[in-house]
């Protein structure tokens, strides 16, 4: 169900992002300005990337004629590997305007210390999310994106490999443990969020984003609802039913259809498919993966 893995530094990583990671640490110059929204696939990739985006750019644009509704996240925020891999160098984000918004999937550990380094102003936004539905929305995902003439990819056996850490830029848990550490040695540098937090309480999400980024919200854009339209742009059933994003196509480094990241958006959608037994199992890796870290995902 995964395309061909390498181990790499701890972390299993596709070609696609073998190379973008290379080519990353090999010509990438990060600006003081930049904003990276950091996620493993499926935690909200595309939610954080429309409120960043949303969030930065407020003054910019008008509510109701929106480059969200357009747009697709991903063509306002840029996916770093994505957009090196393709290229085959640095020169579409280097012509980006600052400040630039990019993504990128890559662990902590995998990124150029040019970026890392407390030195480095550039700041990361990560999101993470109950691996239960990480996995499920992993499974799904990977079912979408396999060729019509192959069988669909058995639940246990994806179960099995994601368990085992094998999953694209997996281990999970040390993607996620990653980010948190280094959102506790860096506070100003990464503001670590949970999917299950900003799902219950967007608006305070929203405020956290802007403040971490300093662009806090005024009196008088508070008094605007300004936070509350955000919200509502960047929510699954406003984003699910955009015209760009129930139809339209984008390559990167394949072609997929912009509607297979948006399923369910859902808290708690592992429990239609996983068997009590498979959520103890996964709760039982998870709780063991996180001892001591002082971090969980209740
Ligand atoms: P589900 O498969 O559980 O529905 P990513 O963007 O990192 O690839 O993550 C995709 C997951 O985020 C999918 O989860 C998708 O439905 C969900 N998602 C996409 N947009 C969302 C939004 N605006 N609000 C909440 N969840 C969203």
């Amino acid at each position: 169900w995964l395309d061909q893995l390498f181990h790499y530094h701890g972390f299993w990583l596709s070609t696609f992002a073998l190379r973008g990671s290379m080519l990353l640490h090999d010509h990438f110059k990060p600006r003081p300005t930049d904003i990276i929204v950091a996620t493993s696939p499926k935690c909200g990739t595309t939610w954080l990337r429309a409120l960043v985006f949303s969030i930065v750019n407020r003054h910019s644009f008008d509510f109701s004629d929106h480059p969200l509704s357009k747009m697709n996240p991903q063509e306002l925020v840029f996916f770093l590997e994505g957009a090196i891999y393709i290229d085959g160098s640095t020169s579409f984000v280097d012509g980006l305007p600052s400040p630039r918004l990019l993504s990128t999937h890559l662990p902590y550990s995998l990124l150029p210390k040019s970026m890392t380094d407390d030195a480095s102003d550039c700041r990361f936004v990560y999101i993470c999310r109950d691996p239960k539905d990480v996995f499920i929305s992993k499974w799904h995902f990977a079912n979408k994106l396999r060729s019509k003439h192959l069988p669909p990819i058995a639940l246990e056996e994806a179960f099995d490999s994601f368990c085992k850490g094998v999953s694209h830029y997996g281990p999970f848990w040390d993607h996620v443990l990653g980010y948190w550490k280094a959102s506790l040695e860096s506070p100003k540098k990464v503001l670590f969020l949970k999917y299950e937090d900003v799902k219950k309480q967007p608006s305070d999400c929203v405020r956290k984003v802007a403040e971490f980024l300093e662009v806090p919200f005024s009196p008088e854009e508070e008094s605007k609802e300004m936070v509350e339209e955000i919200v509502k742009l960047c929510s699954f059933e406003n984003m699910s039913n955009q015209e760009v994003n129930k139809n339209a196509t984008r390559n990167s480094g394949r072609p997929i259809s912009n509607s297979d990241f948006f399923r369910k958006g859902e808290v708690g959608d592992w429990v239609n498919h996983l068997s009590p037994q498979m959520a103890e199992a996964l709760d039982h890796i998870t709780e063991q993966k996180l001892q001591g870290t002082g971090f969980n995902f209740r």
